[in-house]
């Protein structure tokens, strides 16, 4: 499938990786605003760069609007003739899409930069509406590098804060982790390395346990990570999480 990039910064590199380690049919071209990120991108994952919107529209079956909300406005009129747009855009409702981009059919998606590595999370709605031989290949080629939940568009911010922003609240707590480690004497890369596993093998175990069986499996009474949990508790730990997808929430709205 040609997969046509309406932006060359992050998400588009994370979709355009998963989508390159995924399948060797997918033909990826990229375009940006003259910071010249689509050419970069297009050299290291191996797909090819062109210099306007109309040329990869032009080209494209799938396109992925990877665009910040605030340039909607200026790409919108561009994407006339697309087959098939599949918008990343945060906080931007369907209805704004389909004002700004008329009777071009859009999906909206909100992905997370897991999509990288095929593992990602990809929220959408919008999909019931294009013609099925439109957005059944869209969606089959999105199944490749993430785990796809239909939700309604109400659901869609909610959703973003817990999927979408999450990857940097987990990561914050993997630098902390690493910090702590280093401060205790473990060479940073060693560190780093340890929490990255770590990370990885209790999201393996959150995908089929609660949370908090995970936590009180690992909190023996008495021991050590119950005494930690309880200086976590002490330093506001769930309300600092809660706060933080509140202000996310927050800040979709304005
Ligand atoms: N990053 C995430 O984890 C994440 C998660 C969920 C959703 N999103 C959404 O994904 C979208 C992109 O986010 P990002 O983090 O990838 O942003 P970003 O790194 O700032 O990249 C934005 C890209 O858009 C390009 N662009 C801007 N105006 C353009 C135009 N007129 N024509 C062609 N390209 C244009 C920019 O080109 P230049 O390179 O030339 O400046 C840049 O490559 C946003 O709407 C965001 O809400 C991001």
């Amino acid at each position: 499938m040609v997969i046509g990039f309406i932006g060359a910064g992050s998400m588009a590199a994370a979709m355009a990786r998963g989508w390159r380690d995924s399948s060797d049919s997918h033909r990826l071209v990229f375009c940006d605003a003259g910071s010249g990120r689509a050419e970069t991108l297009a050299g290291d994952l191996g797909g090819e760069a062109v210099g306007s919107i109309e040329a990869l529209v032009e080209r494209a079956e799938l396109v992925v609007l990877a665009v910040k909300p605030a340039a909607l406005e200026q790409v919108a009129p561009e994407l006339v003739g697309a087959r098939l747009v599949l918008s990343v855009l945060g906080a931007t409702s369907l209805g704004r899409l389909r004002e700004k981009l008329g009777d071009t059919p859009v999906i909206r998606l909100m992905a997370n930069l897991g999509v990288a590595a095929r593992a990602g999370v990809i929220c959408h709605s919008g999909a019931e509406v294009p013609a099925p031989r439109l957005s059944e290949p869209a969606l089959d080629a999105l199944a490749e590098i993430a785990t796809l939940f239909a939700i309604s568009e109400e659901q869609l911010d909610a959703a973003t804060a817990v999927t979408a922003c999450s990857p940097a609240y987990f990561a914050r707590l993997a630098g902390a982790l690493v910090d702590a480690a280093t401060g205790l004497g473990i060479e940073p890369q060693l560190a780093a390395r340890l929490v990255g596993l770590t990370a990885h093998g209790s999201g393996e175990l959150l995908l089929d346990r609660p949370a908090a069986a995970l936590a009180l499996a690992v909190a023996s009474p008495g021991g050590s990570t119950e005494a930690g949990l309880a200086a976590l508790d002490a330093a506001g730990f769930d309300v600092a999480i809660a706060a933080a997808v509140e202000a996310s929430i927050e800040r979709m709205g304005q």
